[in-house]
């Protein structure tokens, strides 16, 4: 997969998008066909166990890129910028998006934001660097939002949310991921600009959907946005093994001779 492929399935193909964040994830995902690997700054909280996605690094982003990167053959895999690694000004994060796609090996960075990041999209893109952008619910302004409720509710910010699309898809983003807004309103946004959407609790009339790993797979409980559809109990299955495994050395049922070697 790559970039104008991506770009030529608006219209003709939904996309599929889905998280990874090491060897392994990224093998399942891309074995199973995916169209889009996203290293999400969402590691922060599945793999890292804090409270938001906030505290990520970019050295941290590119440890974890790396595995991903590993473990694909097929998919286009997209890195997230973290937080303050492009907020300060553009030329911080050409050089942060550079070396994401230096030392990574991966196809393109995505960042959260719209027409105040116009310049700092135009900038990356130029330096040859594909970008998806990022609108609606973007995490990384939690502090901001105050909750992780859906955006774009009332008519203002709707409105500049549609705006915002038009003006990061001028920038040169190569598609825009629009997370917990009205179905509606990801429709209309999705209709505005000629680079696929990809909605994450944005309803169905996007190009393609994007879910995270640990979501999707069951392995991630403390809490489940109305979003997040489980296709697997895998943390379920993983603690009756878990169990079984203990039970099974207490009593000494494991290892048998089939484990053991003479
Ligand atoms: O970090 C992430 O996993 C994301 C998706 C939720 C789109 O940005």
């Amino acid at each position: 997969m790559n970039v104008p492929q991506i770009v030529a399935m608006k219209d003709k193909e939904k996309i599929s998008m889905l998280t990874a964040y090491d060897y392994t994830s990224a093998r399942i995902a891309d074995e199973a066909g995916i169209d889009i690997i996203l290293v999400g700054d969402s590691l922060g909280m599945v793999m890292q166990g804090k409270t938001s996605t906030i505290p990520v690094t970019v050295d941290e982003m590119i440890y974890h890129a790396k595995m991903v990167k590993q473990g694909t053959k097929n998919a286009l895999i997209v890195v997230d910028m973290p937080f303050m690694s492009y907020q300060a000004d553009y030329v911080e994060a050409v050089r942060n998006a550079g070396r994401i796609m230096k030392e990574t090996g991966c196809d393109a960075v995505k960042l959260e934001g719209g027409r105040e990041f116009a310049v700092t999209i135009n900038a990356i893109v130029s330096a040859g660097i594909p970008v998806m952008g990022h609108l609606g619910l973007t995490p990384q302004s939690i502090n901001i939002f105050g909750s992780y409720k859906a955006r774009g509710k009332n008519e203002k910010e709707a409105k500049k949310i549609i705006e915002d699309a038009k003006y990061i898809q001028e920038a040169g983003v190569f598609s825009i991921v629009l997370e917990s807004v009205p179905k509606n309103l990801a429709k209309k946004v999705t209709q505005s600009v000629s680079v696929p959407t990809i909605g994450i609790g944005a309803g169905v009339h996007t190009d393609g959907q994007v879910l995270v790993f640990h979501d999707m797979l069951g392995l991630f409980d403390d809490f489940k946005p109305k979003f997040v559809k489980r296709y697997a109990h895998l943390k379920k299955e993983a603690v009756e093994a878990v169990k079984t495994y203990t039970k099974e050395v207490k009593e000494e049922s494991f290892p048998t001779d089939e484990h053991s070697y003479e």
